[in-house]
């Protein structure tokens, strides 16, 4: 598994994704010591971003997703790669009727918390879907950066309605249905019986300096994604970030 570990993802999006992977490469090398994949289920999978390249790392992958045409999509594409991808449509509230209990030792849920009619529902079911001893990886969307990138925009009032509405929306014409903090991020963990394990800042300079000097050149890019690592942890910057991954644990007891 080490040699397949070490494998980056294909594609673009390098510089704004390198916190994230880092991070996931990290879990699964922790609940993955040796040999042998993993089972992994990435729920609102979509078009199979992260489901395939892990499928490619060697892991056993299901991804549920309740839009049939993105389920089309990542059957194209991991087809295209040459990897399995067991595709399921459904709600993620319906994860232990599809899946059962303990089924994954890994449950991603990337950039679908925002969208759920229920967030603690939805984490209630995350969490019986992974094994005692698993993670949950969760990706979010900020509510600090959504402030700060309105207010760097002018939108003076957005921002200040960003982080005074408790969905942290800007307003009627905002297109994403809920951003989190790090405190709402992890009371929904806690609230679902799960241990906050850790939590990185993803994408805090990388959205916020012109993409001309991100991708200069590759020394530009490597020193970014460099700089962006630090600051992930950074317990002040990390809050500051576009989006907010938090990794969870389930207590083997
Ligand atoms: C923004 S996309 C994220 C896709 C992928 N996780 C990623 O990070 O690239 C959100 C995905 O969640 C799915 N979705 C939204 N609400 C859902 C729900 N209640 N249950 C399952 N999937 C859902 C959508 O169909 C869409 O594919």
């Amino acid at each position: 598994m080490d040699g397949r570990q070490q494998k980056r993802p294909r594609g673009g999006g390098r510089v704004r994704n390198a916190v994230l992977w880092d991070a996931l490469r990290t879990v699964l090398d922790r609940i993955a010591p040796e040999d042998g994949p993993r089972d992994v289920v990435d729920v609102g999978g979509g078009t199979g971003g992260f489901a395939v390249p892990l499928a490619e790392l060697g892991h056993r992958v299901t991804v549920v997703d309740s839009n049939p045409d993105a389920l089309a999509a990542l059957e194209r594409r991991a087809a295209e790669s040459g990897v399995r991808v067991r595709s399921l449509q459904g709600d993620a509230i319906d994860l232990p009727d599809l899946l059962g209990p303990d089924a994954a030792d890994l449950v991603l849920c990337h950039s679908v918390l925002e969208y759920v009619d229920d967030p603690a529902a939805a984490m209630t079911a995350l969490t019986g879907t992974v094994r005692p001893g698993g993670s949950v990886s969760l990706l979010t969307a900020g509510q600090v950066a959504a402030a700060l990138h309105r207010a760097i925009a002018g939108h003076f009032d957005d921002a200040r309605r960003v982080l005074t509405g408790t969905s942290g929306r800007w307003g009627e014409g905002d297109r994403m249905p809920r951003r989190f903090t790090r405190e709402t991020l992890s009371s929904l963990v806690r609230g679902a019986g799960l241990r906050v394990a850790e939590l990185h800042g993803v994408r805090i300079f990388a959205d916020l300096v012109p993409s001309g000097l991100a991708d200069a050149d590759a020394d530009s890019a490597e020193a970014l994604i460099a700089l962006e690592s630090v600051a992930a942890v950074h317990p002040v910057l990390r809050d500051l970030a576009t989006q907010l991954h938090l990794v969870a644990d389930k207590p083997v007891s």
